[in-house]
C-alpha cells in the first residue's frame, strides 16, 4: 500500500539533532496522502520549528498540554483516539525513560499514555547512551507495553562518534509504518473471536464453582488483534478488566452463556479459546439458597465444550481455530492430544505448574503446537502476557495474510 488516504498519523518529535529527519519522514507520508498532526516536545522546538512542520504536513502542530485541553474540538484524549498510529521520531533517552515510568508531564507523554493505538519508537542518541543498561531496561519495559521499535542503526553520529544509536532513515520508517497500515487495512475485513476468563457454575443463587483465571491473557490477545485492525469480539467470563471501546465485548457468567454468545458470533474467521471454561456444571442448580447442613452432595454434569463445537462445525468452522491447554504435568503429550482431539489448528500449551506464570499472573510461558506438520512447535519464553499476545498475533497475521 502506498496510498494512505484516510490514514491518520500522529507524529511526536523529541529534541535531538535527528529531529530534522522527521521533516523528510513527514514529507513522505504527506506525499502518500496521509493526514498528519504533530506534537513537538519543548526541546524539539530547539531543532525544528512549528512553521516548517505545518508547511510540510498541512496539519496542526501541538506543543502545549494546556492549550490542547482548552481546545474544544480536540483534547489530549481525542488526539490519541484520532490517530491510526503514533510515531515518536526521534525518541530520546529521556523520553524513553519518561514513557517507561508512565509519565504524563507534557503533551507528548500524556497522549502516548492515553493511547490505545500502536506506538512506534525511532530512537536516536549517542552510542554510549544507547548501550547504557538503564536505556536497555527502560526499552524492555516499553516493549512489554507493546511499543514497537524502528532502529536505531549503526553509523556516524552528529557528536563525532560511531556506533549504534543513529535514527533509521525516513524511508525505512515510512516503509515499516506503511506495512503495518496495509496489514491493518486488510485485517479490517477479518473477524476474530476470543474467549477469556473463568466461568461461574452456580450451586444456588449465591454460590458457585469457578477457577483462578483472571482473563488477562485473553484480553491481551484481543487488544493485540484489535491494534492490528482485526474486527475483534471478546467473550469474557467474570473479570475485573476493561477493554478498548473498539473491541466488541460480551460479558457472560456461565459456560452455557459463553457457548450461546459464541454461537451468536459465528461465523468468524479466527477463533481463539483462552477461557478457562468449567468442564462441569451443577446438574440441578438449587432455586433457593441452600441452608447450612452437616453434609452436602452436589452432582456435576459435563458442560458443552465450546472449542469442540466450533472446531467441528460443518459449515461455520473458522479458517483458524486456536485452543489453549492449561496443564500441570505432561504438558507436551497432553497438548498434542488436545490438538488432535479438539480438531484445532494450533494449541497453545500453558504450563500452569509454575507460580509466577499462567493463571492470574501478568506473565506467561507457552508453547505453540501446530497441526501443520511443516511447522515445528515453538516456545514463547517467560514474558509479560502482553508480549506473548503480540507474538501470537504476529504468527496469526503471517498465517492469515
Ligand atoms: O486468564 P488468565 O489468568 O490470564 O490465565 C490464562 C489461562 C492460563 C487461563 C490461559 O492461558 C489458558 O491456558 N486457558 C485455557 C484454560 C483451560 O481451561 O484449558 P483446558 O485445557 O481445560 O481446555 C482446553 C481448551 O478447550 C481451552 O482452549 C478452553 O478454552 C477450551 N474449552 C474447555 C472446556 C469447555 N467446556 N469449553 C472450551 O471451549
Amino acid at each position: 500500500m502506498k496510498n494512505l488516504t484516510n490514514k491518520k498519523i500522529l507524529f511526536v518529535i523529541c529534541g535531538g539533532v535527528s529531529a530534522y529527519k522527521s521533516l523528510e519522514t513527514i514529507r513522505l507520508f504527506k506525499k502518500n496522502n496521509a493526514e498528519i498532526k504533530t506534537i513537538l516536545t519543548k526541546s524539539a522546538k530547539e531543532f525544528v520549528t512549528p512553521l516548517s512542520i505545518t508547511s510540510l504536513s498541512q496539519g496542526k502542530v501541538y506543543d502545549d498540554l494546556f492549550s490542547v485541553e482548552n481546545e474544544t474540538e480536540m483534547d489530549h484524549i481525542a488526539l490519541s483516539r484520532w490517530a491510526d498510529v503514533i510515531i515518536v521520531a526521534p525518541i530520546t533517552a529521556n523520553t524513553i525513560y519518561k514513557l517507561s515510568q508512565g509519565s504524563s508531564e507534557d503533551l507528548a507523554s500524556t497522549v502516548i499514555l492515553a493511547s490505545n493505538k500502536q506506538v512506534f519508537l525511532a530512537p536516536a542518541m549517542n552510542v554510549r547512551m544507547w548501550e547504557h543498561q538503564s536505556t536497555k531496561d527502560n526499552l524492555k519495559t516499553l516493549k512489554n507495553y507493546g511499543y514497537k521499535l524502528i532502529g536505531p542503526v549503526i553509523g556516524d553520529m552528529a557528536c563525532g562518534e560511531y556506533g549504534e544509536g543513529k535514527m533509521s532513515d525516513p524511508l525505512d520508517i515510512f516503509n515499516e509504518i506503511n506495512n503495518f497500515l496495509s496489514v491493518q487495512i486488510k485485517n479490517k475485513k477479518i473477524k476474530a473471536l476470543v474467549t477469556a476468563g473463568p466461568t461461574n457454575e452456580y450451586i444456588d443463587p449465591v454460590r458457585f464453582i469457578t477457577n483462578k483465571s483472571s482473563g488477562k491473557q485473553g484480553y491481551e490477545i484481543a487488544k493485540s488483534l484489535s491494534k492490528r485492525g482485526f474486527d475483534t469480539t471478546l467473550i469474557s467470563g467474570p473479570t475485573n478488566l476493561n477493554i478498548d471501546e473498539n473491541i466488541n465485548l460480551i460479558r457472560v457468567e456461565t459456560a452455557e452463556e459463553m457457548f450461546k454468545a459464541t454461537q451468536k458470533n459465528l461465523p468468524t474467521d479466527i477463533a481463539i479459546f483462552s477461557a478457562a471454561v468449567a468442564d462441569f456444571k451443577i446438574d440441578k442448580k438449587n432455586k433457593d439458597k441452600i441452608k447450612k447442613r452437616e453434609n452436602l452432595t452436589i452432582n456435576l454434569e459435563k458442560n458443552v465444550d465450546i472449542l469442540n463445537y466450533v472446531s467441528n462445525h460443518n459449515f461455520m468452522r473458522p479458517k483458524l481455530v486456536i485452543g489453549f491447554a492449561a496443564e500441570t504435568n505432561n504438558l507436551d503429550k497432553n497438548a498434542s492430544s488436545k490438538l488432535a482431539n479438539k480438531n484445532c489448528d494450533w494449541i497453545i500449551a500453558n504450563d500452569i505448574s509454575k507460580k509466577d506464570s499462567g493463571f492470574n499472573s501478568d506473565y506467561n510461558e507457552v508453547t505453540i503446537h501446530y497441526k501443520d506438520p511443516q511447522n515445528k512447535k515453538e516456545k514463547l519464553s517467560f514474558k509479560k502476557k502482553s508480549e506473548i499476545s503480540e507474538e501470537i498475533v504476529d504468527r496469526i497475521v503471517t498465517q492469515i495474510n
